[in-house]
């Protein structure tokens, strides 16, 4: 441990509360801490600790240096070793005058070192053992490299894959993604915050950013109070429920009012409704966007209306810096604001351990890695496993999969040796040579035994203006590499080393900043350049297995029919190539479930299944005219959520339910019995439905409330048995009460969300 200030040695004599949210023995002794530590500073130095930088965009090192030690500084992001970020701790904790440590954070969404299937793959595992597992060792592999947060997990509910974001989160669904939400909580911080070994998580991005009108990045939310609460919200308050120390707030406006001026979501649903007692950060130059959205007119006002709503810290931009001295010395801010958000500051790293010990996660110098990329730093058999969960099978005709390991294949496609793209956005400190492609991948699962050909086949897209686009802020180091060969000749060469080949396995879909923000698109479909080279493939007449990376839920009507089989990979990390060798040939048995329905076109969004019910809903088997559908296609999604296909066979009983009423308070068990009808062993995921038949407001027309994924060897069959309470009857009524009414109800088991057994219920008045 470093020299100790008077602060941090007084601070390391008082335990650590074991959650963000302070323990109760504890929440003394951080207050006073914390009280005093406050009672102590200038109004200047309380508006430092306020400041967010990041790191290599606000200012060059040395005059971050001084206004760290000038106390003008709470924390940085985006600086990733403990070497670096060494001398700004010790600029802080030894210099600045009151020794304030600064924390340091960065975006960990899916992986630091070893980057892990994307927020959507990993929720398409229903494996919240894994989702724990891959934000465990994101905060491990993070804090060993001097990092005390993360900006991380990102909940945003997605209905629209139009939204680029929707790659980042895990999907539409309120149950599942909340699952995840507090499964990426517990992993992120462990036990607590405060272990050398853990980070702070900073739920984000609060609130409903992923409803953004249209699916265009940015843009404005309006939704009615019931929706939010019902669908939007859950997931935050799971993050945060989870223990959860910060929250970052959305870029969009929430009913006409910016969430990061929104005195209703920041204080009253936030702090007084949910009881939320961390921190809260603005995101990237949100303060001075306050201009932009029409509800500041100058800087001053916008830091003003911040600060009122409950903005604790401003990120990357300076409005706090230069306009809350004079704000408050005029009285238009009382000082009391500015001490309850530093108050909330000084918590967050209180709970990060730092006051105990500002280098708890930058250690000696003597202590630092040679090589902060070596291999010996990854966890390559996690991120393996994580991504061979994450897979979904989505056709397998004449079962073409598992491919035998024998033979020649040919691995064609501008994603089949993509080391940047397999990553996914968002992949933090992930290197892409580290990446294991698909092509790599087949050429280790073939060695000795069979031949891989290769031949990219295509550009990710001919559209110049796309790849202008996309390679935008990276020209010196341009991630959308074009092969200056014309179409037709990669096609050409790809449909020879198809003709030579026993199967051919093509990898297409998008590159990754495709799926990022800000990259929002009015199709979903492949881009022309792929799909030309599809076409040609299939003329070739040998086995088509198609597999599919991409951030979103792509219209891939054409595949569905054309492909002998069809695999989602999303982005699934460092270990990808492997993780998807191993489940063509058969080493691993798919089990991966979509968290988010697949469109058949872009015309028919939204397809979330979880919608309301209406008057004249279509009904399959029935004339469709003066019914809700699109009269030009096929109703309902082309795969639905929660699908997914397995290299066995399962089969589900009716639902068998413990009572017929379920007295208040009381509870009844739903139970099926789940068979693994085929020859081999594999896992499927059975999910629990609830319908709520007559109620006081219209209700959706399904909504998972459990689900439970097991393993079944061939022709064994276990019992699933789903305990109903009152709690999975609840939801929000037209006074927003939260409340179970009277009456009857379906449970609906299903091992995907379209193809349920129902049986009906009643609750007692
Ligand atoms: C994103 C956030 C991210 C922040 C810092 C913003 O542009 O919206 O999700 O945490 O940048 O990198």
């Amino acid at each position: 441990m470093r020299l100790l200030s008077t602060l941090a040695l007084a601070a390391s004599l008082v335990c650590t509360p074991a959650l963000a949210g302070p323990a109760p023995a504890a929440a003394g002794d951080k207050n006073a801490f914390i009280a005093d530590l406050i009672g102590k500073m200038t109004l200047e130095e309380k508006i430092g600790q306020l400041r967010l930088i990041s790191i290599g965009q606000d200012m060059p090192q040395p005059q971050l240096i001084k206004e760290i030690a000038a106390g003008r500084v709470g924390g940085t992001f985006n600086s990733v070793t403990r070497a670096d970020n060494r001398p700004l701790q010790d600029a802080a904790a030894q210099q600045s005058r009151l020794k304030i440590p600064i924390f340091f954070a960065y975006d960990v969404v899916h992986g630091h070192r070893t980057v892990f299937p994307i927020s959507l793959g990993l929720a398409s595992s229903w494996d919240m053992a894994v989702v724990e597992q891959a934000a465990r060792i994101s905060g491990k592999e993070a804090s060993a490299d001097g990092l005390d947060a993360t900006f991380a997990p990102m909940v945003d509910i997605s209905r629209d894959p139009r939204w680029g974001r929707t790659s980042e989160g895990f999907g539409e669904d309120p149950h599942l993604v909340s699952q995840c939400a507090r499964a990426s909580v517990r992993g992120f911080q462990g036990a607590s915050p405060a272990n050398p070994d853990s980070v702070m998580a900073f739920v984000k991005h609060f609130a409903l950013y992923g409803a953004v009108e249209g699916g265009r990045d940015y843009n404005t939310v309006d939704m009615s109070p019931q929706r939010m609460y019902q669908d939007y919200l859950p997931p935050y308050r799971a993050g945060l429920d989870a223990g959860a120390g910060g929250v970052m707030i959305a870029l969009n406006s929430v009913n006409g009012v910016p969430a990061t001026s929104n005195k209703w979501l920041l204080r009253d649903l936030l702090r007084k409704e949910w009881g939320f007692k961390g921190v809260t950060v603005s995101d990237h130059g949100a303060i001075d966007e306050l201009l932009r959205h029409g509800v500041a007119d100058n800087g001053r006002q916008a830091a003003r209306l911040a600060i009122e709503a409950g903005v604790d810290m401003s990120m990357a931009d300076s409005r706090y810096l230069e306009q809350l001295p004079d704000l408050v010395k005029s009285g238009e801010v009382p000082v009391r604001l500015i001490d309850e958000a530093v108050r909330e500051v000084l918590g967050a790293k209180y709970d990060m351990g730092l006051f105990q010990d500002p280098y708890r996660r930058i250690g000696t110098a003597a202590q630092d890695p040679a090589d902060v990329n070596a291999e010996s730093r990854l966890h390559r058999a996690e991120a393996r496993t994580a991504a061979r969960k994450s897979l979904v099978l989505l056709e397998n005709r004449n079962q073409t999969l598992p491919l035998k390991k024998g033979g020649t294949v040919a691995v064609i496609g501008p994603l089949a040796d993509a080391p940047i793209d397999i990553m996914g956005s968002w992949s933090a400190a992930g290197k892409a040579t580290q990446s294991v492609t698909l092509l790599q991948g087949m050429r280790d699962a073939l060695a000795g035994r069979g031949q891989v050909r290769y031949a990219r086949g295509a550009n990710m897209t001919d559209d110049e203006r796309v790849v202008g686009y996309l390679n935008f802020l990276n020209w010196d180091n341009p991630e959308v590499v074009q092969d200056k060969r014309s179409p037709g000749e990669m096609i050409a060469e790809a449909v020879e080393t198809a003709r030579q080949a026993d199967t051919i396995v093509v990898a297409v879909g998008e590159s990754r900043g495709m799926s990022h923000e800000a990259s929002s698109r009015t199709t979903l479909s492949l881009p022309g350049s792929q799909q030309t080279l599809l076409r040609a493939l299939r003329t070739t007449g040998k086995p088509l297995v198609v597999v599919l990376m991409n951030g979103r839920p792509l219209t891939i009507n054409w595949e569905r029919d054309n492909a002998d089989a069809l695999l989602e990979a999303w982005y699934p990390g460092t270990e990808g190539g492997h993780a998807i060798a191993d489940v063509l040939f058969g080493d691993e048995n798919p089990s991966g479930k979509l968290p988010i329905s697949f469109p058949r076109s872009l015309g028919q969004i939204p397809t979330y299944y979880n919608h309301l019910r209406i008057g004249r809903p279509f009904t399959p088997g029935k004339p469709p005219n003066y019914t809700s559908q699109y009269f030009e296609e096929e109703s309902g999604p082309l795969y639905p959520f929660g699908y997914g296909l397995s290299y066995t066979t399962f089969s589900l009983s009716d639902v068998a339910l413990s009572g017929q009423t379920l007295p208040r308070n009381g509870q009844i068990t739903a139970s099926v019995t789940v068979k693994n009808t085929g020859t081999r062993e594999g896992e499927t995921v059975v999910q629990l439905y609830i319908q709520d038949v007559t109620a006081s407001v219209v209700r959706p027309v399904k909504e998972l409330k459990d689900f439970r994924k097991v393993m079944l060897k061939p022709g064994e069959s276990r019992v699933v048995s789903f305990p109903i309470g009152e709690d999975k009857l609840r939801f929000y009524n037209g006074k927003l009460e939260y409340v179970a009414e009277p009456g009857d109800f379906n449970v609906q088991v299903g091992l995907d969300s379209a193809s349920v057994r129902q049986q009906r219920f009643t609750l007692q008045p």
